[in-house]
């Protein structure tokens, strides 16, 4: 690993992997939202563009073929980033585009019955929880949430009383886009399986920021974007379980999901295939396998190393602001790099302005996930999301914003 040196200020070096920073000077401190992109993976995709850029699938011809055999190797990539095996992994245009897919194909496989459950982590994004609400109305399901318990983590044990043989559908993100708590999945996985629930992990917020493996977290399905892990936009991942994913109806169709056509019906490709209707997205595949090698050269340790010194460090050092209230929790271990804060007197969207004329991104908001925002009694949080490349300098840019909004509104 290149990083790894105990002395080197891994950020420093790595912000030169990253042609924004040197175009920009932005303290960007919203990767949360969307990381910057390093060099690697606008020539993995320029390379699709300008050498071999043909459809998958589809041709018989040389370029076509080579393309096909990149898209594939993303697939097997993207399999490996997260323990899976390549016949698991769906591309998908993003992680809502995953999460409705994922909807559509279990109310076309599941038997869903009038009072069945679903249950939902009160943490959950619109992405997840708006596809969900919509199939509970159409099958006349309940919607059930587990609360938070102190300190800004999910109350496990109410988790562990709620799913029952009722449940048939449990989503848990991973990691909260807005909190940044990083949540014990696996601990509520094991009681949906002894009920026969179906496990739904949204990876979204942890794909890239913590070392991710569907084993170990023990879910069913999962999914993820790869625009918040240095990859492009305009592409999303989902990961289902080999045998659920065989007996899965699909959710979308078109070309390249069939087998066969007549008049009257169709037949379904093999798995994963079936759930990739249309010309799927081939440039981004290959960036964003080119983005999870990045990510794997310069390892987990490292990563987690910097994003959790830069997290302790923002956190200590807003929490000396007075009038600053922070929404995580203190251990870095637990975060994913999100620091949710509000300042007394200023509205988020006043301070994300005026830190945004100072050069410094944050985003301000209720971040896709107001049922979240109503819980924690607010409307409207400042986040500054930390990735690799942040330094304890940006959070310290990020320190001197905060004070000139204070100053600025006499707060
Ligand atoms: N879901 C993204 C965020 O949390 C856009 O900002």
């Amino acid at each position: 690993m290149r990083y790894l040196k105990k002395s080197m200020n891994i950020s420093e070096k790595i912000k030169n992997d990253f042609p924004f920073f040197e175009k920009t000077g932005v303290a960007y401190l919203d990767s949360a939202a969307t990381s910057q992109t390093p060099q690697v993976v606008l020539d993995a995709m320029e390379a699709y563009y300008t050498i071999f850029r043909a459809n998958v699938h589809r041709g018989l011809y040389g370029l076509s073929a080579e393309a096909t055999e990149r898209f594939e190797g993303a697939r097997e990539t993207i399999a490996q980033f997260i323990g899976a095996s390549k016949e698991e992994i769906i591309f998908t245009g993003s992680a809502t585009m995953s999460s409705n897919l994922l909807t559509y194909a279990l109310e076309n496989t599941l038997e869903l019955r009038e009072g069945d459950e679903i249950l939902l982590s009160a943490m959950e994004h619109h992405s997840s929880i708006v596809p969900l609400q919509e199939l509970a109305q159409r099958k006349k399901l309940k919607l059930v949430y587990i609360p938070l318990a102190e300190g800004f983590a999910l109350d496990y044990k109410e988790a562990k009383r709620l799913i029952t043989p009722r449940t048939k559908i449990v989503a848990v993100m991973r990691a909260s886009n807005v909190l940044g708590t990083i949540n014990d999945v696996r601990a509520i996985s094991q009681t949906a399986r002894k009920n026969g629930a179906i496990m739904i992990v949204d990876a979204t917020s942890a794909a890239g920021h913590a070392p991710l493996s569907v084993k170990d977290l023990d879910c069913d399905y999962l999914y993820f974007s790869g625009h918040k892990m240095c990859g492009p936009t305009g592409i999303g991942v989902l990961y289902g379980r080999r045998d659920f994913l065989e007996k899965l109806y699909p959710g979308f169709f078109g070309g390249g999901m069939i087998d066969r056509v007549t008049r009257e019906k169709s037949s379904w490709r093999e798995v994963p295939g079936r759930f990739e209707a249309g010309t799927p997205p081939i440039a981004e595949a290959i960036g964003l396998a080119a983005a999870a090698e990045y990510i794997n050269e310069i390892g987990f340790p490292a990563i987690r190393e910097q994003i959790e010194d830069v997290f302790s460090y923002a956190r200590e050092t807003l929490s000396r602001i007075p009038n600053v209230s922070i929404y995580a929790r203190t251990d870095a271990r637990e975060n994913a790099g999100i620091l949710s804060f509000t300042i007394k007197g200023v509205h988020p969207h006043d301070a994300a302005e005026i830190l945004s004329r100072e050069n410094v991104a944050i985003r301000a908001g209720h971040h896709c996930a107001e049922p979240l925002l109503s819980e924690l009694g607010e409307t409207a949080l400042c986040r500054a999301s930390f990735y690799f490349y942040n330094t304890r300098g940006d959070a310290d840019r990020l320190a001197a914003g905060i004070k000139k909004a204070k100053a600025t509104l006499r707060a």
